[in-house]
């Protein structure tokens, strides 16, 4: 691997190994999401903590101090919106000359596996590593499933996170799984990040997903709305933190939010 892309990812992978990547580009197609109204107020006080940022060019632009350490993973794919015809009928939205002037430490696209636009998302993926590897930065694919969320099975994912890797993703980024995931993340010769979807019940249910992911070989998460959308955002992420890099149980990371919430 080239100086250049093996520095970009040693930013957003610490030496342990993990990472903790916090998105903020729901808004592309879901527009003002819940608590994510102003980015600025939201990233506030996580932003020391995560190890990535995921985030759009308008909104980096816009939303975050420019002399932030926090690496920047530039959400490239877009053009579509929650009430339009087809959320998989995406393109890519920002030129390799953009990613470059924003310093991005690596680039996100989602594909839609078994989707109408299967082929389409795909040769974005495709066309995106072409323009990215000879500038040293990583592409991280996305296994979207827009609003069809039961499809999110191991056996589905698996399949979807083998071809982003085949296809020249550095990253892959998938829901978890109950059944299987471990076979997702074996499947996948390129290391693998848990993505979040919809806001769990309960803290202990988000630590338990993410503990047991990372058990079955994944390097860390994706999660928004689990972290922004709880009551304490702050004691979340840093609860996170615990399971993700001092692998720290489920019920170790349930005290640790609590003691932290209480503390304000
Ligand atoms: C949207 C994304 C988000 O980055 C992803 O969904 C993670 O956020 P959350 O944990 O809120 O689901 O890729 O397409």
């Amino acid at each position: 691997m080239d100086w250049g892309i093996e520095n970009r990812l040693s930013s957003l992978i610490k030496e342990d190994g993990r990472c903790q990547f916090l998105p903020i580009d729901h808004g592309y197609f879901q527009g003002p999401t819940r608590c994510l109204e102003k980015p600025s107020e939201t990233i506030g006080g996580l932003l020391p903590y995560a190890d990535g940022l995921f985030v759009t060019r308008g909104v980096l632009r816009s939303s975050v101090p420019s002399n932030t350490s926090t690496p920047i993973i530039l959400r490239v794919s877009g053009g579509t919106s929650i009430i339009g015809a087809d959320l998989s009928n995406e393109t890519v939205t920002t030129s390799i000359d953009e990613i470059i002037r924003l310093n991005a430490a690596a680039v996100g696209i989602s594909i839609f596996v078994g989707s109408d636009y299967e082929k389409q998302t795909l040769t974005n993926l495709s066309h995106l590593v072409n323009q990215c590897e000879p500038y040293g930065i990583p592409v991280m694919a996305v296994t979207a499933v827009g609003k069809e969320l039961e499809k999110r099975t191991g056996r589905y994912l698996a399949l979807s996170c083998r071809i982003a890797a085949e296809l020249g993703a550095r990253i892959v980024k998938t829901y978890y799984s109950p059944e299987d995931f471990d076979k997702v993340v074996e499947g996948c010769p390129v290391p693998v990040v848990i993505a979040g979807g919809p806001k769990c019940e309960t803290e202990l249910e988000v630590f338990e997903f993410v503990y047991d992911g990372i058990q079955k070989g994944a390097i860390g998460v994706n999660l928004g709305r689990n972290i922004w959308q709880n009551r304490h955002p702050l004691p979340m992420m840093r609860a996170l933190h615990a399971v993700i890099h001092n692998n720290a149980t489920p019920r170790e990371a349930e005290a640790l939010y609590h003691e932290l919430s209480k503390k304000g």
